[in-house]
């Protein structure tokens, strides 16, 4: 493993962070390179969380440099809260281990107030957005009107950009630098870098926030976030050439979750929902709004496999389904009275998709202590099998509780 895109393969909240940070203890570079402080991503160690929202999960590890590339867009004082949250918990960030790409665009307070209001005049087709931000400024960066990092290098060319693409007042420009200046240490080429460090021989992660589904072409769109969070935008969120990657990593949640609004066919809305809700305490690390639950997608899974090119597995929460007595698993859609086996094109087509499951048998144990995959209940090898089987990827690591040691390493072969 040299070079490894970690992916979300659902809509998102897949346990992303936990991998990173359990792969991150051996390589030398964890880079962002999409979203922004949309996500959410937690690390857990002995009793300390950390939810980290821009900040890549290697941060914990001393001699791992962390790099928010081009492709992020950064709300500075939202980064400046979680650097500060960071130190008091005793993690050093220093500009050796923290580099913000010049070319990464800056959230101002405009698009968090545009986020917002959209949000409210879209009433019953509401997207259910984050409301950090994130929609408005991806599209001044595709108008070419939005700033950048870099330009808090240049006040007043910075100035006069801000006045006239974004009516600010001299006022709110002042905060924005003196908050910038904090930042400025930090601000390199980081495409520069991270080839550098590749021709190097280093290893180096690149981490995926959101998931597949809620890709801006891929995804269930409009009901997506503005950027491409699969792997293929890792190239483009980091300044690297396609040839660098090596492995393309799926993080896979062993049921389904969605934050907010859009089609979601294996969805329950029913107690068996809420069971999956609370065994999962699914809410937000963002927002803190409840997720909706259901059961694993196969048809999701394999389109994500495809349009990422997934070359292994990680399976998380598996854990979660240790209470249930059986366990779905939607293999196909129906969709008026036909067979669907790919993801439909339409949104409307997808939104009348009727799952159809296969019913595996549960395994009522507790697995959150298991270490070895030969461990797990016979039930659970038959879950995690039939799952490969459909989907033709192999699984590498099975994750059971998000502490870093309730992680079962398999050997891919
Ligand atoms: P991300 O956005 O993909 O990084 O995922 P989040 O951090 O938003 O959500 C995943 C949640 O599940 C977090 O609270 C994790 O601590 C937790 N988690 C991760 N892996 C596991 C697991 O295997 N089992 C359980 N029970 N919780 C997990
Ligand atoms: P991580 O990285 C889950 C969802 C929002 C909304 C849609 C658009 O933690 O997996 P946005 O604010 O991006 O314009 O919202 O995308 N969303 C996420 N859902 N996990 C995330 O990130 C998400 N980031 C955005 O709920 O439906
Ligand atoms: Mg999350």
């Amino acid at each position: 493993m040299t070079v490894s895109v970690i992916v979300g393969t659902q809509w998102g909240d897949e346990g992303k962070g936990k991998i990173t940070d359990i792969l991150a203890a051996d390589v030398d570079l964890v880079v962002r390179y999409q979203g922004g402080n949309n996500a959410g991503h937690t690390v857990v160690v002995g009793d300390k969380t950390f939810k980290l929202h821009l900040i890549p999960s290697g941060i914990l590890y001393p001699n791992c440099c962390c790099v928010i590339a081009n492709g992020v867009v950064i709300d500075p004082t939202v980064l400046l809260e979680e650097i500060s949250i960071l130190r008091k918990k005793g993690i050093q960030i220093t500009p050796d281990n923290f580099k913000i790409s010049g070319f990464a665009h800056i959230i101002l307070e405009s698009h968090k107030e545009l986020d917002n209001r959209q949000e409210n005049r879209r009433h019953d087709e509401k997207i259910g957005t984050t409301g950090r931000g994130i929609g408005p400024c991806y599209t001044d960066k595709v108008k070419r009107s939005g700033v950048r990092m870099i330009d808090l290098f240049y006040p007043d060319e910075l100035r006069k950009r801000l006045i006239k693409n974004h009516d600010m007042n001299e006022t709110d420009i002042d905060a924005l630098c003196k908050i910038g200046n904090e930042l400025k240490p930090f601000i390199i080429d980081t495409s520069l870098f991270v080839n550098q460090a590749i021709s190097d021989g280093k290893r180096v992660i690149l981490e995926g926030a959101q998931g597949t589904m809620l890709d801006v072409d891929h995804g269930t769109y409009p009901y997506v976030t503005s950027s491409n969070p699969i792997a293929g935008g890792a190239c483009i969120g980091v300044g690297i050439g396609p040839h660098k990657i090596d492995s393309v990593i799926g993080i896979t949640k062993a049921y389904a979750t969605r934050v907010g609004e859009g089609p979601f066919p294996t969805e329950l809305t029913d107690s068996l929902g809420d069971k999956l809700c609370q065994e999962g305490a699914e809410f937000g690390t963002t927002t803190g709004r409840q997720r909706r639950c259901g059961w694993l997608d196969l048809v999701v899974l394999k389109y994500a496999v495809r349009v990422n090119g997934i070359t292994s597995m990680c399976l998380t929460k598996l854990d979660v389904l240790d209470k249930f007595d059986s366990i779905n698993v939607c293999t196909h859609y129906e969709l008026d009275g036909e067979r669907i086996d790919e993801f439909p094109m339409a949104l409307h087509a997808f939104s009348n998709c009727k799952p159809v499951y296969t019913t595996l048998p549960g395994w009522n144990a507790d697995t959150s202590q298991i270490t070895r995959y030969t461990d797990l209940p016979k039930a659970a090898q038959a879950y995690v099998q039939f799952i490969e089987s459909k989907i033709n990827v192999k699984t590498s690591m099975i994750s059971v509780g998000s502490k870093r040691n309730q992680t079962i390493h398999l050997v891919v072969v």
